[in-house]
């Protein structure tokens, strides 16, 4: 993986890369899964035409910033493009008072977005439930994680593989947040309750270029459940993904 050389926040397109693309243009980056996953992007800005459906429309986050509304829009016009990918057309994603989305019946999937200077950029992804049991993803800009939230987020070893490297290691710090945030998401659902980081332990394995994610699940799950998560960097943001197989619940 190439992790960025760039000052953090440093890289976005430039306004007239985005004057090019203007209804409801995509960015590119490296979808984290196989083709049995859809993966779609968007990217908005003011005056970017909304795509919800009625139903969506009716569940959008009122009374919030213009920046929350552009994300939550972009979020389900990604989303359903990520269905679309998958076969599932002319659906709406909802979503449950505490704003985790609801997919379609057979359906799971994740979706994220970030704001930077050049708009709104969202990421969704879906597949069907008898292929895989969750999917989560999650988009950073790049930024420093203090100390002080890589203690709160992660182990020992964690954080020793994260201070390991004097040139990588800030990006490290980000990867092991975005990992945790992805694998939240795609565990949520399952396990109806917030996991705890401790539930988790990431190792970075050198030569895939990708964390092996080992997490369990009390109550859930005898065994725990091995997950690999992903990382790619572009646009100055960084993506993490991560699908749950099929395990065996108690
Ligand atoms: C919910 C949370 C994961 C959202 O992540 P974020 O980086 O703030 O925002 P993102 O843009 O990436 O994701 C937002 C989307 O996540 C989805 N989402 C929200 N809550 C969710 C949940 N509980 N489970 C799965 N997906 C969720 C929604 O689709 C939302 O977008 P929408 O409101 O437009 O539909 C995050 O705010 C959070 O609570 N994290 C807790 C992490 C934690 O406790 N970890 C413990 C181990 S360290």
């Amino acid at each position: 993986m190439d992790r960025p050389t760039a000052q953090f926040g440093g890289v976005v397109p430039s306004l007239s890369d985005l004057m090019e693309t203007p209804s409801c243009p995509s960015w590119t980056v490296a979808s984290p899964f196989d083709d049995s996953v859809g993966f779609a992007t968007s990217l908005y800005r003011p005056g970017t035409s909304s795509a919800l459906t009625p139903t969506e429309a009716a569940l959008a986050p009122r009374g919030k910033s213009l920046h929350r509304r552009l994300a939550f829009d972009a979020g389900r016009n990604a989303a359903h493009r990520a269905l679309e990918a998958v076969g599932v057309r002319g659906v709406s994603v909802g979503r449950t008072e505490r704003g985790v989305p609801e997919w379609p019946s057979g359906v799971c999937g994740s979706i994220t977005h970030t704001v930077n200077a050049a708009g709104c950029y969202a990421a969704a992804a879906a597949a069907l439930n008898g292929v895989v049991a969750g999917i989560g993803i999650d988009l950073e800009r790049i930024r420093p994680i203090s100390l002080g939230v890589l203690r709160r987020i992660s182990s020992d070893d964690e954080i020793e593989w994260a201070l390991d490297s004097p040139e990588h290691g800030a990006h490290r710090a980000l990867e092991l947040f975005t990992a945790r945030e992805a694998l939240f998401k795609a565990f949520y659902p399952l396990y109806r309750r917030p996991m705890r980081y401790r539930e988790t332990t990431l190792v970075w394995d050198d030569t895939r270029h990708l964390f092996k994610a080992a997490t369990t699940l009390p109550g859930l799950s005898r065994e725990p459940v091995d997950t690999e998560v992903t990382v790619n960097y572009s646009h100055g943001m960084v993506l993490a993904g991560v699908v749950v197989p099929r395990f065996v619940q108690i």
